[in-house]
């Protein structure tokens, strides 16, 4: 012990121990930066990493089926897809580029709300500053606009599309409504986006659309059994649309409201549904069962379709 060996000794001895203690902090050092070289080359087998995917990635059944069953993304798809559903020349794609097209409407929506006041005073002066002075403004409106007027065009693609191929026949009748309301609350998104610039063509698009709501049976107050239902143009449908009698402030800050929370919403939570019922109700509805020659076996009442390498479909023989 350094103590005991009085003056020098205890000098000698204390410089000892620290001189022992620096070689190994230095030892553990270098041993800790080797450690995270060596870490750095494999980085699936850091702590790190592993506190993130919890499991192993080798590459074996096994833990290929585990890293599937225990990750969110590849566990919204389904384990198997008939091949021909997906076929473009099927599906055309438009269901999936609708909600693509919602994506980048979402996304560049929110961007435009930094810049945007639902105001008389500001709404349209807000425009013209996007337009004309916000880095990026112009195609950032522009990104906006042309997204929503395509994504009206893909939905009706899309609906035709399952109208020609049927897809609309049992079990996928609940699908089809899902998805009839999805288009209404497209178009309704639409028609509020169109009153936000406060410009002329959104004015008077939005006084057309709402006189007509006056028609309405029932709710409006020249509508069919409006009268009857105690309805006047100050209690009426076209009333609660606008906030007043008249477009003006309230009926801006209505459709601000409406277009930018309450119906993004809810076609957010139909577009959930309508996804899960594609899979619940067998995945999509595919055209008749293709196979490859290989795949063919000889089995009765099969009459399969043989996809040649050409692309052309034919009745096997
Ligand atoms: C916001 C609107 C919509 C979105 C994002 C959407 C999205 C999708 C997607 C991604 C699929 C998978 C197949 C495909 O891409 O074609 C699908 C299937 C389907 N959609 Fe839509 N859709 C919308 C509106 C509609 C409308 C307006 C209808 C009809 C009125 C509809 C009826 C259906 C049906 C019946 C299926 C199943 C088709 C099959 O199994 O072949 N959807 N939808």
């Amino acid at each position: 012990m350094p103590e005991e060996n009085g003056g020098n000794g205890r000098k000698t001895g204390l410089l000892d121990v620290a001189q022992e203690k620096a070689k190994v902090l230095k030892d553990t050092v270098q041993e800790k930066a080797k450690q995270q070289i060596e870490e750095l080359k494999q980085p699936e087998k850091t702590q790190l990493y592993r506190s993130v995917f919890r499991v192993k990635h080798e590459d074996e059944p096994r833990s290929r089926s585990l890293g599937v069953l225990s990750n969110v993304f590849f566990h919204l798809h389904p384990a198997k897809v008939n091949r021909d559903a997906t076929r473009y020349s099927f599906t055309w794609g438009m269901g999936g580029i609708t909600f693509y097209l919602f994506l980048v409407l979402t996304f560049t929506g929110v961007l435009l709300m930094f810049y945007y006041h639902p105001s008389k005073v500001q709404a349209f002066r807000d425009v013209l500053y996007l337009e004309h002075d916000v880095p990026f403004g112009k195609i950032l409106r522009n990104m906006h606009r042309w997204a929503a007027h395509m994504m009206v065009i893909a939905v009706w693609l899309h609906m035709f599309r399952v109208f020609l191929t049927g897809s609309y026949k049992r079990p996928r009748e609940f699908n089809w409504c899902v998805g009839v309301l999805l288009m209404v609350l497209t178009l309704l998104l639409s028609f509020t986006g169109y009153l936000l610039p406060d410009d002329q063509l959104g004015f008077w698009a939005v006084t057309v659309g709402t006189n007509m709501a006056r028609a309405t049976p029932l709710l409006g107050n020249e509508g069919p059994f409006g009268a009857l239902m105690g309805m006047t143009p100050y209690n009426d449908v076209r009333f609660a649309l606008l906030g007043g009698s008249i477009v003006d402030a309230n009926a801006l800050l209505r459709a601000y409201i409406w277009h930018c929370i309450a119906i993004p919403l809810i076609a957010a939570i139909f577009m959930g549904v309508h996804f899960w019922r594609v899979r619940k109700d067998g995945g999509i509805s595919g055209p008749a069962p293709v196979m490859l020659e290989s795949e063919i076996k000889e089995e009765k009442g099969v009459r399969p379709v043989i996809l040649r390498p050409s692309g052309v479909d034919q009745w096997a023989k």
